[in-house]
């Protein structure tokens, strides 16, 4: 069972909370599913409709409680029903206890520093408070603004992958 973050940073305003504590979630992920750079960037499941995003969102806490993935809305602090983004991992090599991180802000968010933001605080609580040694992320050489999110949160570029992704790496100290 994961722990439960008040994540949260001043400047730029930025707090991490969980899906499923507004009612408007669902229809808000399900508009982030069909955003054309989310869709292409990130893993969305095939069915993008609230419906299915309703069920995703419902599932958010057995994901948790299994150790397999964890999900947070991005949002401003005090305003947690505006959610401007999600951050979150997946547990890739559970022997390793290695994890990807995925991240995505709606075009109207961006360019405020708050994905870079996010990442630094995720990371930090995650490789000092959970199961997790390292955490890596994957970006495109198509998706320049996705590197510059995982250089500006402290990762290191540790490799290229044969279809052209780098691999950004964020290790737990000591
Ligand atoms: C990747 C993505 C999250 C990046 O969003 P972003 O808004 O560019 O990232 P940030 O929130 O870190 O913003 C950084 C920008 O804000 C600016 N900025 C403004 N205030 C800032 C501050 N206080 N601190 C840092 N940057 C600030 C920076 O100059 C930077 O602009 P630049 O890239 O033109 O130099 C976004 O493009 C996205 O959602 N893409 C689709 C999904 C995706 O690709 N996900 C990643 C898959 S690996």
């Amino acid at each position: 069972m994961l722990p439960w973050p008040p994540l949260r940073r001043n400047e730029p305003s930025v707090a991490l909370r969980p899906w499923g504590a507004q009612a408007s979630d669902a229809a808000t992920l399900a508009a982030a599913w069909s955003e054309p750079d989310i869709a292409r960037w990130t893993a969305v499941p095939d069915a993008h409709d609230e419906a299915a995003a309703a069920r995703w969102v419902a599932g958010e806490g057995a994901r948790r409680d299994q150790g397999v993935a964890l999900d947070l809305a991005i949002t401003e602090s005090g305003v947690p029903e505006v959610v401007l983004g999600e951050i979150g991992l997946a547990l890739v090599e559970a022997d390793r206890r290695w994890a990807e991180v995925g991240y995505w802000l709606f075009p109207a968010e961006r360019g405020r520093g708050r994905a870079s933001v996010a990442l630094e605080v995720f990371t930090d609580w995650v490789l000092r408070d959970l199961p997790i040694n390292r955490l890596f992320a994957r970006t495109h050489v198509d998706n320049p603004a996705s590197a510059a999110v995982a250089r500006r949160a402290g990762y290191e570029l540790a490799g290229e992958l044969p279809d052209g992704a780098q691999v950004w790496v964020a290790d737990r100290e000591g």
